[in-house]
């Protein structure tokens, strides 16, 4: 029996208690009022509205086009559907970088405007006043370390982070600022498995990582990604649960037979 299915509401301080007790965190992505329904019936900890609802839900091929308000607008339909999960949104490229106080507007703006619990934030001391900021008026941050896609243009490629030895020193610093300027909860993306071990290690809060392997306090997917609705994206950290692209696209072939036949619909399926 773990902690958490004992628990009707999950919280910080409950996800806090998991880490304590060694109970990892399970975490997928929603964008959409029945995902996020079935997700929080399923006993999902935290359901993260990513920008990679820029990806997978508007077919950009970066996380950068997506708005504030197509976030606010994914996280209300999530927040609509959930009761026990806690939600976490990411603040979208351009709205916290380089200004505290735009950064603390777009967060306040996500938490009025769609119910979320916690904001999710990419970067270490580079965005530190504004994590700062916005934690002082109340509102949980999940940073996000190590391959922070927002950042695309500046890395050039998807390929793992911090495995020079430069790297994963500044990894660890900002790991440790997170925390002390008071992250929840640090997202550790395609990073060494042991550095996610030992970092996980030395902080107080839960890590959840993402090809990171599992000495992480808990592991995020892609919804998407790990249902198998997309199959062009294979990376080694992803594990798939199912092939949905292939029930789905059998399914509309046996619709599209039956209304061609006309055996849709039949006597009891009209009035
Ligand atoms: O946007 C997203 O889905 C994310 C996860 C991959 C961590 O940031």
């Amino acid at each position: 029996m773990y902690l958490s299915h004992n628990v009707s509401l999950i919280t910080t301080h409950v996800l806090q208690e998991m880490k304590n007790k060694g109970e990892k965190i399970a975490v997928l992505t929603a964008y959409d009022y029945s995902m996020a329904k079935i997700l929080d019936e399923s006993n999902i900890d935290v359901i993260l509205v990513g920008d990679s609802a820029s990806n997978v839900m508007a077919g950009y091929k970066t996380t950068l086009p997506i708005t504030l308000n197509e976030m606010i607008y994914h996280a209300s339909s999530v927040v609509r559907a959930v009761s026990r999960a806690f939600v976490v949104v990411d603040l979208p490229f351009g709205t916290y970088q380089g200004n505290s106080k735009e950064a603390l507007n777009s967060a306040i703006r996500i938490m009025k405007e769609s119910g979320a619990n916690a904001v999710k934030m990419e970067g270490g001391r580079e965005i530190i006043e504004s994590v700062e900021r916005i934690v002082s008026a109340g509102i949980p941050v999940m940073g996000h370390l190590g391959l922070t896609p927002q950042s695309i243009n500046k890395f050039g490629t998807y390929v793992v982070r911090a495995k020079d030895v430069d790297e994963a020193q500044k990894l660890r610093e900002d790991a440790l600022l997170l925390q002390e300027k008071g992250c929840f909860s640090i997202v550790f993306e395609k990073i060494p498995a042991q550095l996610a071990s030992e970092v996980t290690a030395s902080l107080k809060i839960p890590t959840i990582g993402i090809g990171a392997g599992s000495g992480c306090d808990g592991q995020v997917l892609v919804l998407h990604d790990m249902l198998g609705i997309n199959t062009d994206f294979t990376p080694r950290f992803l594990r798939r649960y199912n092939n949905l692209y292939n029930i789905i696209k059998d399914s509309v072939h046996s619709y599209i037979r039956d209304v061609k036949d006309v055996t849709f619909p039949n006597e009891k399926e009209q009035y």
